[in-house]
């Protein structure tokens, strides 16, 4: 057995647009759902917004820099589709924008950084909410193709790695389930429409790719999804089914239709009409349209059967809609939390990476977020972040024991490069390798960020 990771593993951070760039009007850029959503009272907390986060748009070259010390070879970012496109259609194209991720690609490749682009990590141009009532209506399907196609054509030529949209089931549970996220609604059928858009959306966006693109630009293109591990809380048949069914709930949602050509069987059987059916020519179009399997991987609960139960699982309803579920989620109370109270498992992630492999015919797997928030200190210029590394140490043995039993893990990013918004909770929660001191927006290395940069090269 060894604890090395393979020579060509990828080792990269991740971040997103909204999250840290601030600019949220800046050279012609338009407004988002996010920008919105953080203009409704109550929504975020201690009324936060992402109006100027890091400002990472006026300091890119500084972060550039940042990563270099990092030691990382790749760099997950998302593009802000209203700076590109202010009212979401192709009947504006802001320039400026243009211009400004074009610097930051090239600035990433000037430093042997392999740019890893997500096109939709959330921020909805508003003017598709208002116009067209966003994902909920298949307008945005081919909407979303534009922006992708616009994408390509203007960053493919260096960007040889696509992400279509992250994380579906929290656009569809959080955005548009329980109302926690934008765009704020609430209903136990909006969410399985949305999903059918953006496994549509992302199955169009990959058929321009491959159409237009792929063979010219040589990149690859997939999707990222979450998924927490479901641990059946006893050995009972009920709760092993239990545990399976919260997992096709989650992540077989998104991943079935691309790797198998249709919903789980628990989810057509449970929600009838509530769950959109594919067309023959729809089925074909997502079948296979994923190159690798992108997963965001941060905690684990058990799960129990539970006829009736609506809890909502943890601090975001990570539960999903649990009544379509009959699943009660619990956690160990001995395991160690993280300020989201989010229970660190590392076994959790190494059964889920089974799951996937024996699932989906063992697909190439990239970890394109995982991480942990702490109440993070400053004492003497050093933060002492101990706790984050044991995590990092713990998720990552899990994952180098999963490849040496032949899950083809190829990539790992650590979610995040540095510390930002965090959607509801604001800048309470500090999920970065990089502390951020929001009055003053400096940067500097957690003990974590000096551990990373070590730990790469031990494993080159
Ligand atoms: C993911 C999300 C990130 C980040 C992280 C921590 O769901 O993609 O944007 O916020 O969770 O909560």
């Amino acid at each position: 057995m060894t604890t090395t990771f393979p020579k060509d593993f990828l080792w990269g951070a991740a971040t997103s647009a909204y999250q840290i760039e601030g600019g949220h009007l800046a050279d012609g850029k338009g407004p988002s759902i996010w920008d919105a959503f953080c203009q409704v009272p109550g929504k975020i907390l201690n009324g936060d917004t992402g109006n100027d986060a890091c400002d990472h748009y006026h300091k890119m070259e500084e972060d550039v820099l940042m990563m270099k010390a990092l030691n990382i070879e790749a760099y997950r970012f998302s593009i802000s589709w209203s700076r590109l496109m202010p009212n979401g259609t192709t009947s504006l194209i802001n320039e400026a924008g243009i211009d400004y991720y074009n610097r930051l690609i090239d600035t990433l490749i000037k430093h042997g950084i392999t740019p890893w682009v997500t096109l939709y990590h959330w921020d909805l141009p508003l003017a598709i909410q208002l116009e067209y009532d966003g994902w909920l209506s298949d307008e945005s399907i081919r909407l979303f193709t534009d922006y992708a196609d616009l994408c390509y054509s203007r960053f493919g030529d260096r960007v040889k790695n696509w992400i279509t949209i992250n994380e579906a089931w929290v656009i569809a549970i959080l955005g548009h389930g329980q109302g926690v996220f934008a765009p704020g609604r609430t209903s136990n059928v909006e969410p399985y429409q949305v999903g059918h858009n953006l496994i549509l959306a992302h199955a169009h966006a990959v058929k321009c790719y491959r159409d237009k693109y792929q063979s010219e630009q040589k990149g690859q293109i997939g999707i990222t999804n979450n998924c927490d591990w479901r641990e059946p809380a006893t050995d009972s048949d009920l709760d092993k089914e239990a545990a399976q069914r919260a997992l096709e709930f989650f992540l077989g949602w998104f991943a079935d239709p691309i790797y198998l050509g249709q919903y789980p069987q628990a989810m057509r059987e449970r929600l009838g009409d509530r769950l959109p059916t594919f067309t023959d020519e729809q089925r074909a179009l997502v079948l296979g349209s994923s190159d690798f399997f992108g997963l965001n991987h941060y905690t684990t609960m058990y799960a129990a059967h539970d006829a009736g139960d609506d809890s909502a699982g943890d601090v975001y309803g990570n539960g999903g809609l649990s009544e379509d579920q009959d699943v009660k989620l619990s956690v160990d109370p001995q395991w160690e939390k993280t300020s989201m109270n989010w229970a660190v498992v590392p076994w959790g992630c190494g059964k889920l990476l089974h799951w996937i492999a024996n699932r989906y015919d063992n697909p190439e797997i990239y970890i394109t977020e995982n991480g942990c928030s702490y109440n993070d200190t400053v004492e003497n210029g050093i933060i002492a972040d101990t706790k984050r590394i044991d995590f990092f140490e713990g998720y990552l043995g899990e994952c180098n024991k999963a490849i040496n039993n032949g899950v083809k893990l190829k990539g790992y990013f650590i979610w995040s490069l540095m510390d930002n918004f965090e959607w509801a909770s604001g800048y309470s929660k500090r999920f970065g390798i990089h502390y951020v001191d929001f009055h003053t927006l400096k940067r500097t290395p957690k003990e974590s960020a000096k551990w990373f940069a070590k730990y790469i090269v031990n494993n080159k």
